[in-house]
């Protein structure tokens, strides 16, 4: 694999950088594509082996990786995760929120431990994470927030998600606040707004919302976008690429759909 150098000289940090099964995720991918553009990453994930998996592949392909498990929620861990950054290559440029988890529902289905949960895996991991980082990318005037939201946190779906768009609408929300207070630090912060992505986790979950039958729902979601089939991780990884790049050095609160225009259309 090529490697390039858009990235040369920088740390990152990506969280949920594994990917369940065989297949590669968003997460893994932008870990993948960080390394190959040059930089050292700590590929962090809950299950150390997912973690390692990715670490092992950035390895083969002659990048550096170190993988870390962290459960992004807990604070300890993310305190742990950063202090791990800094100990091993003493900074942090880039900070790439990929945590997120979903389920349906509307208000009434939602059980309050569902919705908590919900909360604290996709929105207060955020907080967490730039809590911990944001001192050391203040002390180097420099650095990049890069956060995976979904069209969900800016429009409804035909599946009731509830809990799930509304932590993705506080991801956008928090974004912005960095965005605006860290400016004159250098530190920016911007959103990817991930669209309809043929990925192992939309498999193993989302199925069922679809009838139960794999080939069906793909079929599905690849006419549900304007451009005629879904995106790829890797849409999403050379979006987030731009976003931790010096070449976005001016680009800094912006939410950027990734989705074939999805967000534009009206349903009629
Ligand atoms: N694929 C799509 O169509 C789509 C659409 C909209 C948004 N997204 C967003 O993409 C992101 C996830 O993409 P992915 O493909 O990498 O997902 P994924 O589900 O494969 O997750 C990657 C990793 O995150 C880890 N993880 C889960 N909870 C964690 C925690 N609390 N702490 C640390 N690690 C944890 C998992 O172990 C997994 O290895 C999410 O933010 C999701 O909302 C995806």
């Amino acid at each position: 694999m090529a490697m390039g150098k858009r990235l040369e000289g920088k740390v990152a940090i990506v969280t949920g950088a594994g990917t369940r099964g065989d297949g590669i995720g968003n997460g893994k991918a932008c870990a993948i594509l960080y390394a190959r553009e040059g930089a050292k990453v700590i590929a962090a994930d809950l299950d150390p082996a997912l973690a390692e998996a990715t670490a092992a592949m950035i390895r083969e392909e002659g990048g550096e990786c170190i993988p870390f498990r962290a459960d992004v929620s807990r604070a300890e861990d993310c305190r742990a995760m950063v202090d791990e950054c800094i100990s091993r290559f003493g900074r942090i440029d880039v900070l790439h929120n990929n945590v997120g988890i979903t389920n349906s529902g509307g208000p009434v289905d939602y059980a309050e431990e569902q919705w908590d949960r919900m909360m604290n895996v996709n929105a207060k991991s955020m907080f967490l994470t730039a809590k911990f980082a944001l001192p050391h990318m203040e002390r180097q005037r420099s650095g990049s927030i890069v956060n995976i939201g979904s069209i969900n946190g800016e429009r409804a779906i035909p599946f009731p998600k509830f809990a799930y768009a509304a932590s993705k609408a506080a991801m956008i929300a928090m974004s912005r606040e960095i965005a605006i207070q860290y400016a004159p630090l250098g530190i920016r912060s911007n959103v990817v707004l991930v669209g309809l992505i043929k990925s192992p986790i939309v498999e193993q979950n989302n199925t069922k919302l679809y009838g139960g039958d794999l080939d069906e729902m793909w079929k599905k979601r690849d006419a549900m976008s304007p451009t005629g089939r879904q995106g790829e991780v890797w849409d999403i990884a050379n979006a987030s690429l731009f976003f931790a790049s010096d070449e976005s050095r001016y680009v800094n609160g912006t939410v950027l759909p990734v989705d074939g225009g999805l967000i534009n259309m009206v349903k009629l």
